[in-house]
This record gives C-alpha cells, sequence and structure tokens, in this order.
C-alpha cells in the first residue's frame, strides 16, 4: 500500500493514508525553513521524539486544533495532558502501542530531553508502521550499535536520520547509523536549519541505502 511523506522541514513529517494522517516532531513555529503553518496541517495523530522545541513545535496547537491523539514519552504526555490536550497515548523507550493505522513504538535515542528547561523524560526515537509500511524516525541521537538490532525487529522501509552534527550524528556517523538499520530509503534530517548545523546532505552517503534528500514541502509518495 502506498503512504504520502510530507517533510516538514527540520524533523517534522507528515505522513498520510487513506484517512489516516500522523504528523511527527511538527516544529513549523520559528522554523526559518517551514512551509506550512500549524494552521493548515490536519492530523488524527501526533508522534513527538522528545521535548526540546525544535521537537515538541506546535504540536499543543495542532493536538487542540485536531483533537489529535498524541502519542509520546510520560513526561511529555503529562505536560500536554495538563494544557487541555484531550487524547493522549502515554508510552515509554521499548513500548508499542497498536492502533487502527497499524502502531507507533518508541525507540532509544542517545541525546536529552526538557520541556521550557523541566525534565522531560527519555529521549526517543519513533517507529510508525501505517498501512503496512514501516517509518524509523531515529529522532535527535548519536549513533548506537543496537540500531542494527532495531533495523533487525523493525524492518523500516525508511529511516529519517538526523545528519546535522554539533547535537547530533554528523553526515558520516549518520551514514553508519543507515548501514546498521538497513532500510530500503533513507531520508537526512536536523540539518540546514540554522547556521550552526551542517549545511547539505553531500557527505550522508550510506553503502547499499538509497538516500532520499527531501526539501521542505516537499511530498513523496511512497509504495503503490
Ligand atoms: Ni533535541
Ligand atoms: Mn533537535
Amino acid at each position: 500500500m502506498s503512504i504520502a511523506i510530507t517533510f516538514l522541514g527540520h524533523s517534522g513529517f507528515l505522513i498520510q493514508h487513506d484517512r489516516y494522517a500522523v504528523a511527527i516532531d511538527p516544529f513549523l513555529t520559528g522554523n526559518p525553513v517551514a512551509t506550512l503553518k500549524p494552521e493548515e496541517i490536519t492530523c488524527n495523530a501526533i508522534a513527538i521524539t522528545h521535548g526540546h522545541a525544535d521537537h515538541i513545535g506546535d504540536a499543543l496547537a495542532i493536538a487542540k486544533a485536531n483533537d489529535a491523539t498524541v502519542f509520546a514519552n510520560f513526561e511529555i504526555c503529562e505536560g500536554l495532558g495538563e494544557r487541555g490536550v484531550r487524547k493522549i497515548e502515554s508510552m515509554n523507550t521499548g513500548g508499542r502501542v497498536k492502533t487502527a493505522f497499524g502502531y507507533v513504538a518508541l525507540t532509544q535515542a542517545f541525546h536529552s530531553s526538557s520541556i521550557g528547561g523541566h525534565y522531560g523524560g527519555m529521549p526517543c526515537g519513533v517507529v510508525l508502521n501505517i498501512a503496512g509500511v514501516t517509518f524509523y524516525h531515529c529522532g535527535d541521537t548519536a549513533l548506537f550499535s543496537d540500531m542494527k538490532l532495531l533495523g533487525e525487529i523493525y524492518q523500516p522501509d525508511i529511516a529519517a536520520i538526523p545528519i546535522g552534527d554539533r547535537f547530533t550524528m554528523g553526515p558520516e556517523l549518520a551514514a553508519r547509523a543507515a548501514e546498521l538499520i538497513g532500510p530500503k530509503v533513507a531520508i537526512p534530517i536536523h540539518y540546514k536549519t540554522w547556521p550552526l548545523l551542517v549545511e547539505d546532505a553531500c557527505g550522508f552517503a550510506p553503502d547499499g541505502v538509497e538516500v532520499r534528500v527531501m526539501e521542505p514541502g516537499e511530498r513523496w509518495e511512497y509504495g503503490g
């Protein structure tokens, strides 16, 4: 089956199939490369990798506007619940929740997490299974060898991998990550947004994995 993948810029995606639409890390307000506004996002669900502002982004406003279900770690869900989000699926690292469209799982990520300076729980990656397609969003992370195991377990069709360096892996280590995970296609993320980050994906060249560079606002129909 096919899914539509729209890159929102930085680490954000909107993934759609039939009547389901899932936003991941919808950071639009204050995102210099974003092409969409929060009020232009229509979704049933939002998955959040960690509490940093460039990931939790506009999740609160989008969740409220769409009455969308939020999938995230316990601390993020508690925080959004207290601020009026009605539908939350509180989870934690290593857990999976089955959904009407497939499942959402949270994986480990080597990073930090806070929400406006407060403890944000563990940072995570998100594995989204929708219409039989599996999309592994690595979140913000360093390289770790269990990426190979996660690749074997979830067999992702697509992996979104941070390559921007400084706060995450740079292009060379991200290429090693792609080789460990072994998806059919790797999409580089978390670069070029600000001058502190690597400015292009040229150095991201994993062996044996197709790289698809997506521009903010670009929509890609995968599968079929
Ligand atoms: Ni972060
Ligand atoms: Mn980040």
